[in-house]
């Protein structure tokens, strides 16, 4: 119940309000539709926290944007673990500097005189929904890594649903709470933009970067002799402005990766008793899978042959999984003709292990983007996000004397004569010799 309210109501609220409320203030009163700059009354900090809070924000906004937009690509660009290692990294640098930005502005807000008075409690309100929102995005990175891969395969179908009045929650409602906080902090501050200053999201000042420079005239006549020289000046601050967001970019891309690294140096968990038990055991499961591992290639990189089971024990429907002479997961059927049907079981979308379960139509699914193999052509469904076939393995059969009678070379002819009744106790080896398809 709590999550209908909070993953569907809140966000065609939050988003009717949005829309409704936006329109009506600009209609109303289009000279508020800024961030009604404090700058006259306190400059010093809010350069300060401006700065990187907009720089980190916008980039961050537009690294959620793309994942909403076009998730797939994202994520094929991310399957690459040195491009997912630089986006973390990347993402973790600009909350930081974000969350440095959004604390100055906070501290400023809440220290000046000058600024209380005209600080609403709505101005608080969004400040402290703005921190809370860098420090569980924060949270999020530290916690449950690789966001940038899982987020877009996961809560953009969510926000899609939302957005095309279609809502489907369940890709969410299992989130960690942390994540769920996120989203939820993120419909609240789309439901108050326009009671805000978020409102000024709508009016970018990109043109500022472009535009003639502006000659403010005084009319006192101390001020008028400095006229020239504020000319002046307000065209190096906007060279520097431009320099200073190329380099700004530059050293963030650079040290992110640095930063990292020293944030889990001096925050990384502090372990009780109990959870450094588990943490060992842990590593000493990690090591057992690694040394099952390494049994596994040995096995293969000595054996031409490697046993899947006895013919008999091969199911037309339900497939048996193994792990091919790549280390790949693979599943053995038996085909229409009674004989051995291997197919390799790793998605070749993004990489998941596919269902071994065979439908009505012969095919086999990989649940995680929702692809339909054909069994017997490999041949992914024209709509699935996997492109490339499934490919067919190589195997032998071999009688109970051990003899190999029969084999087949992937999707090639099978080659032997030994027919289905002298097959009885036969067993099945994937074949290294005759290679993949
Ligand atoms: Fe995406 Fe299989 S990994 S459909």
């Amino acid at each position: 119940m709590i999550d209908l309210l909070l993953l569907i109501v809140l966000p065609y609220v939050a988003l009717a309000v949005c829309v409704a409320g936006t329109i009506y203030r600009i209609k109303k009163n289009s000279l508020s539709y800024s961030s009604l700059s404090s700058q006259f009354l306190e400059s010093r900090g809010l350069m300060w926290g401006s700065l990187p809070w907009h720089i980190g924000i916008s980039v961050i906004i537009l690294g959620h944007l793309a994942a909403l937009v076009a998730p797939q690509p994202f994520q094929q660009m991310l399957s690459y673990y040195p491009v997912l290692m630089g986006v973390e990294s990347v993402g973790i640098g600009l909350s930081l500097i974000c969350l440095a930005g959004i604390l100055i502005l906070t501290v400023r807000r809440i220290t000046s005189s000058k600024l209380q008075a005209v600080t609403s409690a709505t101005d608080l309100l969004v400040l402290a929904l703005l921190l809370l929102q860098v420090g569980l995005g924060l949270g999020i990175a530290m916690h449950h890594r690789w966001g940038a891969l899982w987020g877009a395969g996961l809560a953009s179908p969510y926000i899609l649903s939302i957005l095309t009045f279609r809502p489907d929650a369940a890709m969410v409602q299992d989130f960690p709470h942390l994540l769920k906080a996120h989203i939820v902090g993120a419909w609240l501050l789309i439901l108050l933009i326009p009671f805000s200053r978020l409102i000024h999201i709508f009016a970018l000042p990109i043109h500022y970067l472009s535009r003639p420079p502006i000659n403010v005239v005084w009319n006192n006549a101390r001020r008028k002799e400095s006229n020239e020289e504020t000319f002046v000046k307000e065209e190096a601050r906007r060279h520097f402005l431009r320099g200073g967001i190329g380099v700004a970019f530059g050293v963030m891309l650079l040290s992110a990766g640095a930063f990292d690294k020293v944030f889990r140096f001096f925050f990384g968990p502090r372990l009780s008793k109990h959870q450094e038990t588990e943490l060992m055991e842990a590593k000493l499961e990690r090591l057992e899978a690694t040394t099952a591992q390494r049994k596994l290639e040995l096995e293969r990189q000595k054996n031409d042959y490697i046993l899947i089971g006895t013919l008999d024990e091969l199911s037309p429907t339900s497939g048996k999984y193994f792990i091919d002479y790549e280390m790949r997961p693979a599943i053995a059927f038996k085909g229409a003709d009674g004989l051995p049907l291997l197919i390799s079981a790793k998605c070749t979308h993004l990489g998941c292990t596919v269902g071994n379960e065979m439908n009505a139509e012969g095919k086999i699914l990989c649940p995680c983007h929702i692809s339909f193999f054909d069994v017997k052509t490999g041949e992914p469904n024209a709509d699935s996000p996997a492109k490339a076939p499934l490919p067919h393995l190589s195997w032998v059969i071999r009688d109970k004397e051990g003899e190999i009678v029969l084999r087949r070379n992937a999707q090639g002819p099978t080659i032997g004569n030994a027919s289905l009744p002298d097959l009885k106790e036969a067993k099945v080896y994937i074949s290294k010799s005759e290679g993949q398809a």
